[in-house]
């Protein structure tokens, strides 16, 4: 069950909002709080905000396609609309909860900083690390994330960006990061996804949450234990899917 509050694409005022925008004929006007529909309308307009700087930063690229090789995987992006909904059902589950999460959420494989962006903006009070082990990503997820800084749009002290490989436990050593207190740790899978969910096994805690989103519907890992699956669209059909896997013998997910 959604919390309205959290509804970043999914206010349920009737016919027409307060910010002009149609949507879902379900709740009265009336009778929905006014700091709801104000939190509702701050969101959007940060994702608004969020994607346009996205898509610029993919526009200088010069590149046909947002995807490439890099050494150690496949860069393809995730709309930033598709990270922003996958947030709020995280949110809603307590997963992205301070006191839950234990500190830190990782981003597995950052790209060009969408996920870590969304991430801090959604939820200024998280602190978020990126781990890209390709240098010319990395240098564009310190472009993008120090321009959303400068707009105001993140807190640059909360976003941590690291050129390094994630499989690596120096990589966690080296920033001080306690991997056996990492409450969630994202990922878009790009055929690394098992030696991932291996690792997590391996050096983190019962209680960290490893979280694949993807446009890959057929995508199964056995390494750990899927909790729960959820459907995430930015209104396009398929939708993408959440998968929300824990160690074999850690408890219930969610608050
Ligand atoms: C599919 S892209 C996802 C980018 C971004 N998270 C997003 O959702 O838009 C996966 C990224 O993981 C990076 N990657 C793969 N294996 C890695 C590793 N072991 N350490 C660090 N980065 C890695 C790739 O270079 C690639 O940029």
């Amino acid at each position: 069950m959604r919390r309205s509050s959290a509804g970043l694409c999914g206010c349920t005022v009737s016919s027409t909002n307060p910010a002009g925008e149609a949507g879902a004929d379900t709740v009265p006007m009336d009778t929905v709080p006014m700091t709801i529909i104000r939190g509702t309308i701050r969101r959007r307009a940060i994702v608004r905000q969020l994607t346009r700087t996205f898509e610029r930063s993919e526009a200088s690229n010069g590149r046909s396609l947002p995807i490439r090789k890099t050494g150690r995987g496949i860069w393809a992006a995730t709309p930033v609309r598709v990270v922003a909904e996958a947030a709020t059902i995280l949110d809603e589950l307590g997963l992205l909860d301070e006191k839950h999460q234990g500190g830190c959420v990782i981003d597995a494989g950052t790209g060009d900083g969408r996920v870590l962006a969304v991430l801090a903006a959604l939820n200024p009070s998280l602190v978020v690390y990126g781990i890209e082990s390709d240098r010319a990503l990395q240098a564009r997820a310190v472009a993008n994330l120090h321009a959303l800084a400068a707009s105001g749009l993140i807190d640059s002290t909360r976003v941590h960006l690291c050129e390094a490989d994630y499989r690596d436990v120096e990589t966690y050593e080296a920033r001080g990061i306690a991997l056996h207190d990492v409450g969630l740790i994202f990922n878009y899978p790009d055929g690394n996804e098992r030696h991932l969910a291996r690792f997590v096994a391996e050096h983190c805690g019962d209680n960290t949450t490893l979280c694949l989103l993807t446009h890959n519907r057929t995508l199964e890992i056995d390494e750990l234990e899927l909790r729960s699956r959820h459907d995430v669209s930015d209104g396009t059909r398929p939708p993408w899917r959440l998968s929300l896997y824990r160690p074999q013998t850690a408890g219930a997910i969610g608050r």
